[in-house]
């Protein structure tokens, strides 16, 4: 098993790698620090970590504000606290915005990325035991029809903005490992869902609005397929890879956990009206179909044999244990929701297919 010492984590302030400084700072077979980067863009939340700053804070926890595009500082960075180990989750990560504003997902996708790695190269010149890992999309691989799967060697055909600046990105990380040597591994998951997801993403979104009585708008048919993974499943995925994965690979991750978006709302609709007590007639009545997203991926679906096979990781949250617990996370933080909802998201919904 691999060892970490000095961990750094890039965009540990959004959904996913909040949730994973979370498990890794509780979890008895991790003592090492972990240092989280994040720039606080509208999908950086400090309140996501609060319990961790207060119970490890400046002990095995630090906070660094700052972009992983500015590369003096993450030479900083790499020198004050001799990072052996990255994890990088820093990314613009929705498709939406993507489609309204691509730049901001060049720079902080690719630039950032390529910045990050290239600091990397030089700090770690000839030292043994480092591992740069890459959290990546399926999206890279592009739409499927009606059947098949995402393998690992599927080859990349990105079609929105995000999906295109990820895998240019994945492409940096297997070319510095190729060319310089740089001891990396990569994993590309499907959706994920749970706690502390900003409500621009269709589950939380779709909660909130529920409870607000405001209308679901779903793109198109509502027959775009997502392989649902629970957050925390991802986050056991990048342990197992980080601990025992070999140098050089990549994996995929994924819920095996196929719905229909409109099914999906539907299944969702009735846990909210229960757990609420809301009628479930009344909010099925907000539903609206709105004009589709452009470009808009029909099926995606992640084979994720190798990882089960090669380093024993399986899901173990069924999805609707999974849903349930997210929408009782969701009611009981109004606290999380406000805070997130005070600043960017405000211009963010004025912005939505809704309105055209
Ligand atoms: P998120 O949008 O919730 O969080 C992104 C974080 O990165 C935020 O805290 C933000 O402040 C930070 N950030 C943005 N630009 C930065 C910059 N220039 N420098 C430093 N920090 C910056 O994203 P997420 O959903 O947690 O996704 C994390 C990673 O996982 C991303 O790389 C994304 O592409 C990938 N991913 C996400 C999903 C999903 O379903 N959410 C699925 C597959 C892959
Ligand atoms: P999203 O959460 O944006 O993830 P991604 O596009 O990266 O898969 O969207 C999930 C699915 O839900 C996707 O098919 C688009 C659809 N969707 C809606 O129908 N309505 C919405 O308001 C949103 C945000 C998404």
């Amino acid at each position: 098993m691999r060892k970490l010492n000095n961990l750094l984590v890039t965009g540990g302030m959004g959904f996913i790698g909040s949730n994973f400084i979370r498990v890794l700072l509780t979890m008895p077979s991790f003592v090492g620090r972990i240092i989280n980067l994040d720039a606080l863009t509208y999908a950086g939340n400090p309140a996501s970590l609060s319990d961790i700053d207060k119970a490890f804070g400046n002990k095995r926890y630090f906070f660094e504000r700052g972009s992983i595009c500015d590369r003096a500082f993450i030479e900083e960075i790499f020198y004050k606290y001799a990072i052996d180990t990255v994890v990088h989750f820093a990314a613009e990560s929705h498709v939406d915005r993507s489609i309204l504003g691509p730049e901001a997902f060049i720079k902080t996708n690719v630039m950032g990325t390529f910045t990050l790695l290239d600091v990397a190269r030089n700090a770690w010149r000839d030292t043994d035991g480092v591992l740069f890992h890459h959290i990546s999309t399926d999206e890279v691989y592009g739409s499927l029809g009606k059947t098949g799967y995402f393998y690992e060697n599927t080859p990349y055909d990105p079609r929105s903005p995000y999906s295109a600046s990820k895998a240019s990105s994945d492409h940096l990380v297997m070319a510095y490992h190729h060319t310089y040597g740089l001891p990396i591994t990569l994993s590309n998951c499907s959706n994920n869902y749970g706690q502390y997801q900003f409500p621009e993403k269709f589950l939380p979104l779709m909660i909130l609005n529920m409870i607000e009585g405001k209308p679901l708008p779903v793109y198109g048919d509502g027959k775009n397929i997502r392989d649902w993974l629970f957050v925390l499943d991802h986050v056991s995925a990048i342990w197992r890879i980080l601990t025992q994965g070999r140098s050089g690979e990549k994996y995929n991750v994924g819920g095996e956990n196929e719905w229909e978006n409109i099914r999906l709302l539907n299944t969702l609709i009735g846990i909210v009206a229960k757990k609420a007590g809301l009628k479930r007639q009344a909010i099925e009545a907000t539903i609206t179909y709105v004009k589709d997203r452009p470009g808009h991926d029909r099926r995606y679906a992640i084979d994720c044999s190798k990882i089960k096979r090669e380093l024993g990781w399986q899901q173990s949250v069924g999805f609707e244990e999974g849903l349930d617990q997210t929408v009782d996370w969701y009611l009981s933080r109004p606290d999380w929701i406000a805070q997130i909802r005070s600043g960017e998201y405000q211009n963010w919904i004025t912005h939505n297919y809704t309105d055209r």
